[in-house]
């Protein structure tokens, strides 16, 4: 399973990056936004920082919604850096650009995705990655995990290459359950994944260990 971390914080980036487990970011306009990134040629130099920050995809998302916008948005996002994935909105326009792009060899992430039927259009489009938003399901009181599952029931049904990116992740609960039944990434805040390492055992183990340690020496 791979870990991305879902934030355009340059210093939480670097902070899971140096755990050794991080396998790429994604960011969205909102996300950019609450770092006071504003205007196109702070957010693509922001782009090319948060790539020298990681090794792995760096989604970037495109603001246009119809489909020559979003070739000519992502085509400059792509050109950035090889690691660069372009984020299309699951609409009809970001479907389509999600084909040219996926002919092109460049990668993709289809967002904003709600349902079966729309991983079922991404895939068939060509998505590298499909990015089901799992916490925005769980918040109107319908089961974020679910809708993995069953992505996941049709992808295998026909081989689809593409991957699910578990999106919308919120804690660490959602990142074992989405390894348990098979999502291919999960993306989600620092404390997703530094909540992983937390057990009171583990604390009390230790500090036993060094006490013993230090009686002898
Ligand atoms: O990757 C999509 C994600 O950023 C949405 O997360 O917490 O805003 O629902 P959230």
């Amino acid at each position: 399973m791979k870990f991305f971390i879902d934030t355009a914080n340059l210093e939480q980036i670097k902070e899971a990056q140096a755990l050794g487990i991080l396998d790429g970011v994604t960011t969205n306009p909102s996300l950019m936004a609450k770092e006071g990134i504003t205007g196109e040629e702070n957010i693509l130099q922001h782009y090319r920082a948060i790539c020298e920050s990681v090794d792995g995809d760096v989604s970037a998302e495109v603001i246009a919604t119809d489909y020559e916008g979003m070739v000519q948005q992502g085509e400059a996002l792509a050109a950035l850096n090889p690691q660069i994935v372009v984020k299309l909105p699951m609409i009809a326009a970001g479907i389509k650009a999600c084909k040219y792009f996926s002919d092109k060899g460049i990668k993709t992430n289809v967002t904003l995705v709600f349902s079966v039927g729309q991983a079922l259009l991404a895939a068939k489009a060509g998505a590298t990655y499909v990015s089901p938003f799992l916490g925005r399901l769980d918040d109107i009181s319908t089961d974020g995990l679910n809708l993995i599952e069953e992505i996941r029931l049709v992808y295998d049904n026909y081989d689809f290459g593409t991957q699910i990116l578990a999106a919308s992740v919120r804690h660490t609960m959602h990142v074992v359950n989405c390894a348990k039944i098979g999502a291919d990434v999960m993306t989600g805040p620092l404390s997703s994944i530094t909540g992983l390492l937390k057990h009171p055992l583990t604390d009390s183990g230790l500090a036993t260990f060094l006490a013993d340690y230090a009686k002898g020496n």
